[in-house]
């Protein structure tokens, strides 16, 4: 799973292990980070490694050809690696465009691609998107991560088709406001949209990306399940 050193990547890969995955827990500068995540699902009597690589060098060969020898095959793949760089469409420069899409998307698309061969060979394999409430909606200031969101929907979407018949599902998960390093700059005001009155937290995103990679979630594909409290509803 990428980007699983902090925030809802820690809690979507402690929540797998708990279900008895073998987490390959991606980091891409944080070792300290990446190693008390792993620590912790060991001690839960776990397995899980840290794996170096940043997900948007183009090579996605490396960081599985790591994770394989370290923990075996990858039969789930969670995408959730990601970066917002805010501003109004009217001056968020290239830069910023190319590194949110670069990071939510093309990345994404990359790693699909990549993991979707031994998942087919398997008959078996789940991908799980971390997506946005925002892309499905409107959220000024976001244009970037808005086109990257709604189009790791859309990439959700049109693989699940690709792969429904070889035992492969692909879903996405849409959080709204989750507690995180990423939403600390965040005003408290924003809460009060939330129809739950608070933030979600990042064990609740977790949980519903350990249901989507479950083997009871075989008949569930190409969805998308909002975790917002009743923010999109
Ligand atoms: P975070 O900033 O705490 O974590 C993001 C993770 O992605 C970090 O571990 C970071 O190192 C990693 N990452 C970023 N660029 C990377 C790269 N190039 N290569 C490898 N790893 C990279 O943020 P948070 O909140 O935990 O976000 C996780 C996912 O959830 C993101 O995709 C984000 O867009 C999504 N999300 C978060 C929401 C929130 O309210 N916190 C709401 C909706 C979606």
């Amino acid at each position: 799973m990428t980007g699983g050193s902090k925030g809802i990547g820690a809690a979507i890969a402690q929540a797998l292990a708990e279900d008895g995955w073998l987490v390959a827990v991606n980091y891409r500068s944080d070792e300290e980070a990446a190693g008390r995540v792993v620590k912790a699902i060991e001690e839960a009597g776990g397995r899980a490694a840290a794996i170096h690589g940043d997900v948007t060098n183009g090579a996605p060969d490396e960081l599985f050809k790591n994770a394989e020898e370290a923990l075996g095959p990858v039969l789930a793949l969670v995408n959730n690696a990601g970066v917002r760089a805010d501003g109004l469409a009217i001056q968020l420069d290239d830069d910023d465009w190319d590194r949110v899409i670069g990071t939510n998307l093309t990345a994404a698309f990359r790693l699909t691609r990549r993991a979707m061969r031994p998942m087919i060979r398997a008959r078996y394999g789940r991908i799980v998107n971390v997506a946005s409430v925002v892309g499905p909606r409107a959220n000024a200031g976001q244009a970037n991560y808005a086109a990257a969101k709604a189009g790791l929907i859309g990439l959700t979407k049109t693989v699940s088709h690709e792969v429904a018949r070889r035992g492969v599902t692909v879903n996405a998960v849409a959080p709204g406001f989750i507690d995180t390093e990423m939403t600390k700059d965040l005003p408290e005001s924003v809460i009060e949209a939330v129809p739950a009155r608070r933030a979600g937290t990042p064990e609740e995103v977790g949980a519903a990306v350990r249901f989507l990679a479950s083997e009871n979630a075989g008949y569930v594909t190409g969805t998308t399940l909002f975790v917002d409290g009743g923010l999109s509803a």
